[in-house]
Formats: structure tokens, sequence, C-alpha cells
């Protein structure tokens, strides 16, 4: 007979810059599990509809160019046909236009089967800002990650810094805000705690411990009736 349970999925939404990439990473390690990483899908539609010339501000155009893109993930890498956007789709102009395409309904649509083929056994940690409300709302276990704009943008620094790139703290506790402002006031998906996700406040957390609490949340939900 046929194993009817369905694959387990853990869900870490929270705002930009709360380290639910490092953490979400970090737990489908532990678990071997597959890792889902949304931003970057919208991340890709943003940069082929970019390259294309397509209105960003029009969401037929820019979702017709979502639903033919042929992207892969390729363990740490991101393709778009043969073609390596990884470091590509980090760059500023495209995490704003990002940001901007993804209130498009159809563009969400368009890439919301994606996201749901990548369930797969023996499990899936998925990040994003819509992961436990819209795409996975049966996940076994749903985080709200989250720690101040001002830690976040510290993060954001730091992580520029290492790759070698130009940053700058006000520019960047001012962009967070900005799109933290955006993602959470759109009228579809919009970043927001479920009420079934557990709230981690990550301010002056260090990742190894924001792990160790999300496997222990995770454990405990496995174990429920
Ligand atoms: O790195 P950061 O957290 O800033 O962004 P990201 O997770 O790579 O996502 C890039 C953009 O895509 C965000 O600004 C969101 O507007 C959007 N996004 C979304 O709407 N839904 C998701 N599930 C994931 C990302």
């Amino acid at each position: 007979m046929a194993d009817s349970t369905p694959v387990p999925v853990i869900a870490i939404d929270g705002p930009s810059a709360s380290g639910k990439g490092t953490v979400a990473l970090r737990v489908a390690a532990e678990l071997g599990f597959h890792y889902l990483d949304s931003g970057a899908l919208y991340r890709a539609a943003a940069l082929a509809a970019m390259k294309a010339g397509a209105n960003l501000e029009n969401d037929l155009e820019v979702s017709r160019i979502t639903l033919t893109l042929n992207i892969n993930f390729i363990r740490d890498r991101i393709k778009i046909g043969n073609q390596d956007v990884t470091e590509a789709i980090r760059e500023e102009s495209v995490s704003n236009a990002a940001s901007q395409v993804a209130a498009f309904p159809k563009v969400r649509a368009a890439l919301l089967t994606r996201q749901r083929a990548l369930r797969q056994p023996p499990g899936l940690v998925a990040d994003g800002r819509d992961m436990g409300s819209v795409v996975f709302p049966d996940a076994v276990l749903k985080i709200f990650l989250t720690a101040s704009p001002e830690e976040r943008a510290a993060r954001r620094h730091k992580q520029l810094m290492e790759k070698g790139m130009d940053a700058n703290m006000t520019a960047l506790l001012q962009d967070i805000q900005e799109r933290d402002t955006r993602d959470s006031a759109r009228s579809v998906a919009p970043l927001q705690k479920c009420a079934d996700a557990v709230l981690l406040d990550t301010t002056g957390v260090p990742v190894e411990g924001v792990v160790t609490q999300v496997l222990a949340l995770y454990k405990r939900a496995r174990q429920a009736p």
C-alpha cells in the first residue's frame, strides 16, 4: 500500500535579512531535507523580466516571462537555462525589482506550482514570505523569524562587506524599512505571521541558537498527535 503520509514541510517566513536563509539551510542540512529559497525564484523572475526589457509594472507581461522560465537549483548555484545567475540575482537593482514584481498576483500564481513541486521526500524546509500562509498551509511547523530592523541592517552590512561589496548602514536600514513596508502592505500574500506560526525574535541570538530552537520545535511538532 502506498504511504499516504504527506512529505513534511517546515515553513520559515519573515522579513528581509532576518536570517531565514541561513537558518533554513542549516535546518535542512541537519534533517537531510531539501531546501527551497523562494525569494530566489522571485529574484530570478525579476532578473529575467529586466533582461527581456519587460515593463516591470505590468503583471501580465512579467508573469508570461515567469511561466516560461527554466530555473534550476543545482546545489548552491541557481541557473536560468544554461546561465548561472547566482550572483546576479543578489544585486540591489534585482532585489528592488523582485520586491516589486512579487506584489503581482499573476506572478505569484506562476511560481506556485514550481514551489510545491519541490516538496519531495524525505522533507522540505522552505523560506520566504508566504510559505506557511499560501504555499504550504499544511506545513508541520511554521516559523516566523524576525529581528529588529537595526540588527537586520547590520547583518546585511556584514554579509556585503564579506563579499567585498560596498555598503552604507544608513542606506541599508532605509532599504530594509522600505521593503518591510512594501512586503507587508501588498494585497496578495502580504508578509505577516500566520496564527499557527511560532514567532522567533532572533535579535541578539546567534544562528546556532536559532537552529537548535527550530529543530526542537520540529521534534515536538512531529510528536504531536
Ligand atoms: O534576502 P531577502 O530576505 O531580502 O529577500 P528574498 O527572500 O530573497 O526575497 C526577495 C523578494 O521577493 C522580497 O523582497 C519579497 O518581496 C519577495 N518574496 C515574496 O514575495 N514571497 C516569497 N515567498 C519570497 C520572496
